[in-house]
């Protein structure tokens, strides 16, 4: 039996974001800013041609999450899949394991992706969104949702998308309302989660350009969403939540010494003196120290994890 989702009203939840929501960075969020309703991890991609394993999808969500039973519950797990991987074959799967909560990602720009028919490619072909929904949907019975951007080239498929969505019995919607050709330039535009918001039963997560409190507010008032997502801004304050949640203004200077003291202890917990949390490190120090040219760039030239640690141990202190 899936342990039923709970989605308070106004529901905050913690965007996926590759190179970012890595188990490592989930475990310090979910341990240290338990008032994220729920956290996303960063998108596991299905394989095209062969069964995705157990341990591959234990591995991406992560030991410490796996064997906690309160963090899996505030865990999404997303995914990316397409028309060419084995959805049926995953959907088992998700149901063995009791995955509480499955994603679908239909909103990925990476060329990469989209070459493979995957992410945003699928929303300019909504009947291959119609099979993956409903193949992952076949076997799986927890809480299944997608997040989708408005369109490809354009946003004419929409409202058909919704509700293609909404017929195949998914439960709940992300809309980061930029098309794919938009990228991440520009300002989303809420119109269009005020439009969702309008046009189906589900509940609908608004998403994009949140940064501050007067943001969170502005965008409940104007779309009547359910919930809301933040991406790059959660990456720059993880304690916008507490901010929010508690109706005060933390200083950013202190509250960044805490995250560091937090970050150095999970690095020192695990050996992670690999190629890709180096990356992840940076790309973190990128949107965390935005004010911190110095250091910043320091960090950026860094070669392995003690470098890392030295230089953020100054921060932390
Ligand atoms: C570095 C980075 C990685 C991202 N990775 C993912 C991802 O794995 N899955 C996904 O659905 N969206 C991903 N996104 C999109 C975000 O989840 C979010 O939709 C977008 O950034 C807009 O929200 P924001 O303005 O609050 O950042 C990513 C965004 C960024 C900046």
């Amino acid at each position: 039996m899936h342990t039923k989702v709970h989605l308070p009203s106004k529901t905050i939840i913690y965007a996926p974001m590759e190179g970012i929501t890595n188990h490592l960075y989930r475990n310090i969020i979910l341990k240290n800013y338990p008032s994220w309703d729920y956290v996303s991890t960063d998108f596991l991609r299905l394989p095209t041609g062969s069964l995705v394993k157990a341990s591959f999808v234990i591995d991406h969500i992560g030991g410490t999450c796996w064997n906690n039973k309160l963090y899996l519950n505030k865990t999404i797990f997303q995914i990316l899949a397409t028309e060419r991987t084995y959805n049926q074959e995953a959907s088992k799967l998700f149901e063995e394991l009791n995955i509480p909560w499955i994603d679908l990602n239909f909103g990925c720009p990476s060329k990469h992706v989209n070459r493979h028919h995957g992410g945003a490619y699928l929303l300019d072909h909504p009947e291959k969104i119609k099979t993956i929904a409903k193949e992952i949907r076949q076997f799986y019975h927890g809480f299944l949702s997608a997040k989708i951007r408005i369109g490809y080239h354009s946003t004419h498929q929409f409202t058909s998308i919704l509700n293609i969505l909404e017929g195949e019995g998914i439960d709940l919607i992300t809309i980061h309302p930029r098309t794919k050709d938009q990228m991440y330039a520009g300002k989303s535009d809420w119109q269009y989660i005020k439009l969702a918001s309008d046009c189906v039963k589900v509940p609908v997560i608004g998403n994009g350009d949140i940064e501050t409190i007067p943001d969170i507010n502005k965008m409940f008032a104007d779309t009547n969403c359910h919930g809301v997502m933040i991406g790059r801004g959660a990456i720059k304050k993880p304690w916008l939540i507490n901010e929010y949640k508690n109706n005060l203004i933390l200083n950013q200077q202190n509250e960044i010494k805490i995250f560091f003291n937090y970050l150095i202890n999970e690095l020192k917990q695990n050996n992670l003196d690999s190629k890709k949390f180096i990356s992840s490190i940076k790309q973190l120090a990128h949107y965390l120290l935005y004010n911190y040219h110095e250091i910043k760039n320091q960090i950026l030239h860094c070669q392995n994890i003690s470098e890392i640690l030295t230089l953020i141990d100054q921060v932390a202190r």
